[in-house]
């Protein structure tokens, strides 16, 4: 006795395809760990390595959220610019002085490292919690034509 099969048999899964596509994308993922490091440094958040470039005329005042920040690439490393209120901006060094990750924008008036969780004052940058032992490292800078510029 036979089996007879379909006559229009659903089509097979294609199983090479499935288990390769994914050995293929493990392998992408490996070439690029290996062949690009500087790639996954700069998705860390230590070292600051990914701070974004500021504009050729300095950054925006108004690309700084008032109450929040953002983190540019300065001279020396990457720099926290603030604006504690309408208007005032601060820098910081956005290394954090405990072990050196770069430090979150401001929430509610305090910079946080989400490293081991130090906190900072936004209006000053004063240590409010540790384990960090001081506070961040001010940045002179300077506004012109509404753009903060190093200086
Ligand atoms: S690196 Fe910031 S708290 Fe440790």
């Amino acid at each position: 006795m036979t089996r007879e099969t379909p006559s229009s048999p659903a089509p097979a899964p294609d199983v090479a395809a499935g288990p390769g596509l994914t050995r293929r994308r493990a392998l992408c993922g490996l070439v690029v760990a290996l062949a690009a490091p500087g790639v996954l440094a700069a998705c860390s958040s230590d070292g600051g390595a990914s701070a974004p470039a500021p504009p050729p005329g300095g950054t925006p005042v108004s690309s700084i959220p008032v109450g929040g920040g953002t983190v540019v690439q300065g001279p020396n490393g990457p720099v926290l610019l603030v604006q504690p209120t309408a208007g005032t901006v601060k820098a910081y060094s956005a290394v954090c002085p405990h072990q050196g990750v770069t430090v979150d924008p401001p929430v509610d008036g305090t910079i946080t490292c989400p490293g081991h969780g130090s906190q900072f004052a936004a209006a000053t940058g004063a240590l409010e919690k540790g384990p960090a032992e001081t506070g961040l490292t001010p940045v002179s800078t300077r506004v012109v034509n509404g753009a903060v510029q190093f200086a």
